[in-house]
């Protein structure tokens, strides 16, 4: 699904903050309790160590708290909230209600759950709600994954982690900052990443890395084609963060050097939902982004779902 064409009103990110537990587990700390090896992790997926605890909830009001203040917005200021996430604290309510409670705001308040393409979703839909007429959106992507892995299981425990990442969106007129996006999914493929109710996830390990190359391939360049650019404008490619081998696939077939892309996959493990917004505030705190720059959001996960988002960044 593409956007039809610019909208008559359109968003910029004036804000954004991210979240990580304190509590941190090394590689060593894996290979002392399971049957595998730092050497294994690194080489297989680029992960060194992962940040785990707290709530969604916590996570996700804490980055959220440092984007509204990065974006010297009041929380009455704000007309809607969309958290995306895969592991809400309770079954119901939504997350979101804790968060908005916490956070003081008087506004709307959803969870959206499209696995770790969850925050270029909740991206999209908070944009299309600005151009509704929500003139400020907390878009926040948070997931606990560690609370539904199995830590005795090696084929998962070592890839996952905690984390949240929030941007705050101000309706502006034009076109705005996001120029061109794409949202998918393909149903038929849930069973090769999955966790029930109150269970474990399970992955068919192999089959999503080769499906995951294939979507970001082709999800970004749908969302640059809308934008009416290409690979080659890409100044910044802000990945979902689950595997340097998928990352590093994926770029070689857009032509996107890695040089160009945003990497905090080494220090959080797969953090889902988060792992985009965490890459992209770590790429921003490190002075990665400059105004005018073509920034390329591309997530991909359980569903199975992707989505891909051009921003123009800076004011
Ligand atoms: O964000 C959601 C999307 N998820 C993903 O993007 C994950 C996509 N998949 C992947 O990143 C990779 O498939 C994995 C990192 C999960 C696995 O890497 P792989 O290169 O596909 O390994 P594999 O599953 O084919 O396993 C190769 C070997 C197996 O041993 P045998 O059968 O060759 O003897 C596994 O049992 O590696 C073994 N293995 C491990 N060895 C040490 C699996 N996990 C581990 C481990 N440590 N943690």
């Amino acid at each position: 699904m593409t956007l039809p064409g610019p909208a008559a009103t359109g968003v910029a990110v004036v804000g954004w903050g991210v979240a990580l537990p304190d509590a941190t587990v090394t590689n060593a700390d894996l290979e002392a309790r399971l049957d595998t090896s730092d050497r294994w992790i690194t080489e297989r997926t680029g992960i060194r160590e992962r940040r785990v605890g707290g709530t969604t909830g916590e996570l996700a009001t804490a980055a959220a708290r440092q984007a509204l203040v990065a974006a010297e917005a009041s929380s009455g200021s704000v007309e809607l909230m969309v958290l995306a996430t895969s592991t809400p604290d309770q079954q119901l309510p939504a997350t979101a209600s804790a968060v908005q409670d916490a956070l003081g705001l008087g506004c709307g308040a959803f969870d959206v759950n499209a696995a770790c393409s969850g925050f270029v979703y909740a991206l999209v839909a908070g944009a299309g709600m600005a151009a509704m007429g929500a003139r400020r959106v907390l878009v926040v992507g948070a997931d606990v994954m560690s609370r539904v892995t199995d830590q005795q299981d090696r084929s998962t425990a070592v890839l996952f982690g905690d984390g949240a990442g929030a941007v705050v969106l101000d309706a502006v007129e034009g076109p705005g900052q996001l120029l061109g996006w794409d949202l998918g999914s393909d149903g038929s493929l849930r069973h090769l990443l999955q966790a029930d109710v109150g269970g474990y996830v399970r992955m068919e390990g192999k089959e999503v890395f080769r499906r995951a190359v294939r979507v970001m391939i082709d999800s970004s360049e749908a969302a640059l084609a809308r934008a009416g650019l290409s690979a080659d404008d890409v100044d910044l490619l802000v990945p979902h963060q689950a595997n340097t081998r998928i990352i590093e696939a994926a770029c070689e077939r857009l032509g996107i050097p890695m040089a160009r892309t945003a990497s905090v996959l080494d220090r959080t493990g797969n953090t889902s939902a988060a792992s985009i917004p965490l890459a992209l505030g770590d790429a921003a705190a490190a002075g990665r982004l400059s105004k005018g720059d073509i920034v390329l959001l591309v997530g991909f996960g359980a569903g199975m779902t992707w989505a891909s988002a051009v921003l123009r960044w800076g004011p």
